[in-house]
């Protein structure tokens, strides 16, 4: 009889118990594919275990703790003593990535990490091994359930942001304390991670810009619906002139995107390339079942051997000032010649105009407009001098347009 495989567990919460359990479900399926029979050797949690003598009696260590420390002392202490880790924590890894892939080739182990971004949809695995071959030139995904399930609401009921948030709750979608979520933080680091196997780039969270959903209100979306147009959070990664840029923002899509129809909880990652055009892949984006689904994929990838990692970052410039279309929500005075000076400061800026909806009349007036893509601090540059033009009623309303359809 071959030894049993021994798999230590830090961390028994939403994951970590979920994945205690699947893997005493799957065992006897795991051990027909790998020839062995994997068994838990250790759980830490706060109140339970010693990591030392967990990581002595164990092949593989899975991290389900989540947050910096101690994780990432246990993770590297374990690469360190040789042995394969399956973590799900984006933080970690979009804060000290290289440090730990560094750590996991000196010890010639695996480090698998598909749990850490889009839940259990395989986007790591697919860009590390079945694309390793293509140049990937951009990745978009929606990599926040949260953010998506609120979206979807406020769309399909008109409910403002705060109700679909609190609504959110209700269901389990949004933590009592929602802010990594609704800020864009979250979707920050699993782009972070999906930059770094995309462009080979040693992309770090606080080189991603990013924006959350928190004023995006009915109106932008009621009207953008007249444009043909719904509101997603997304993450885009792109190569732009041999740099790397990647941000996090609210964005309207045309219709025929592959990511307008990723609807509630889903998630999804496009990933873009000549030879490919373009693949997307979505699935539920969170939850304990299915992250520890993603997590025991993870620990049956690590028992079969050759070690896949990725190779050591190559130097890339970061840049943050790229061209995007964007939306532009005016609330003026309905007055004769206002469009027309409006157009004049955008022309100024060199930005132009696709499409205009004229809406209201008298203290109702609106004008909303969706430009072609240009250099983002034009466009800001622009929507500065229109905002203190006399007949501007409201601060304007600036939300990305991702144009593309394939
Ligand atoms: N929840 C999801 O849907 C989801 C989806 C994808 C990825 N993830 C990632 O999976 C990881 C775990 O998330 P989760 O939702 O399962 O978290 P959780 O429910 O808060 O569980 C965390 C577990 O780690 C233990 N722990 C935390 N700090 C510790 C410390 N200093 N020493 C020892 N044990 C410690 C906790 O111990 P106690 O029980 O003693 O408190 C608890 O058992 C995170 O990296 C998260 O980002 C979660």
């Amino acid at each position: 009889m071959p030894e049993p495989f021994h798999v230590g567990l830090l961390g028994h919460g939403t994951v970590g118990g979920a994945f205690a359990t699947l893997l005493a479900e799957r065992a006897g399926a795991v051990e027909a594919e790998t020839g062995r029979r994997p068994e838990l050797s250790g759980i830490l949690t706060r109140s339970r275990g010693d990591f030392e003598d967990i990581l002595e009696r164990s092949d593989l260590i899975v991290e389900l703790m989540g947050g910096i420390e101690p994780a990432r002392e246990h993770v590297l202490r374990a690469l360190e003593a040789g042995r394969h880790v399956v973590t799900a924590n984006k933080q970690l890894l979009s804060q000290h990535g290289e440090e730990i892939f560094d750590a996991a080739r000196r010890g010639a182990v695996q480090l698998r990490f598909e749990g850490a971004v889009a839940g259990v949809v395989p986007a790591i695995r697919v860009m590390g091994e079945s694309l390793a071959g293509a140049h990937i030139e951009r990745v978009h995904g929606i990599v926040n359930g949260t953010t998506n399930y609120i979206l979807t609401q406020m769309t399909a009921t008109g409910a403002t942001y705060d109700a679909a948030l609190a609504e959110a709750q209700e269901m389990g979608y949004a933590e009592a304390d929602p802010t990594e979520d609704v800020t864009g933080k979250d979707a920050a680091a699993k782009m972070a991670i999906l930059a770094r196997l995309a462009f080979n780039a040693a992309v770090r969270l606080d080189q991603v810009s990013y924006e959350g959903i928190e004023r995006i209100t009915p109106d932008d979306i009621g009207y953008a619906k007249d444009l043909g147009l719904s509101l997603k959070l997304v993450g885009s990664a792109q190569r732009i002139d041999g740099a790397v840029a990647v941000h996090v923002y609210p964005a309207f899509l045309y219709a025929d995107h592959p990511l307008a129809s990723v609807n509630g909880a889903f998630n999804a990652v496009t990933i873009e390339s000549p030879a490919i055009t373009e693949i997307t892949l979505s699935g539920p984006g969170a939850g304990g079942v299915q992250t520890a689904s993603a997590v025991l994929g993870d620990v049956v990838s690590a028992m079969i051997p050759p070690p896949s990692l990725p190779a050591p970052a190559v130097e890339q410039r970061i840049v943050t000032d790229v061209e995007f279309s964007f939306y532009l929500h005016l609330e003026v005075a309905d007055r004769p010649g206002v469009l027309a000076q409006v157009a004049e400061i955008l022309g100024m800026q060199g930005v132009s105009i696709r499409s205009v909806v004229q809406k209201g009349l008298g203290p109702e007036a609106r004008l909303v407009m969706v430009m072609h893509p240009v250099l983002e601090s034009k466009f800001r540059a622009a929507v500065e001098l229109i905002s203190r033009l006399d007949f501007v009623r409201e601060p304007p309303r600036v939300i990305r347009v991702i144009e593309e359809t394939f």
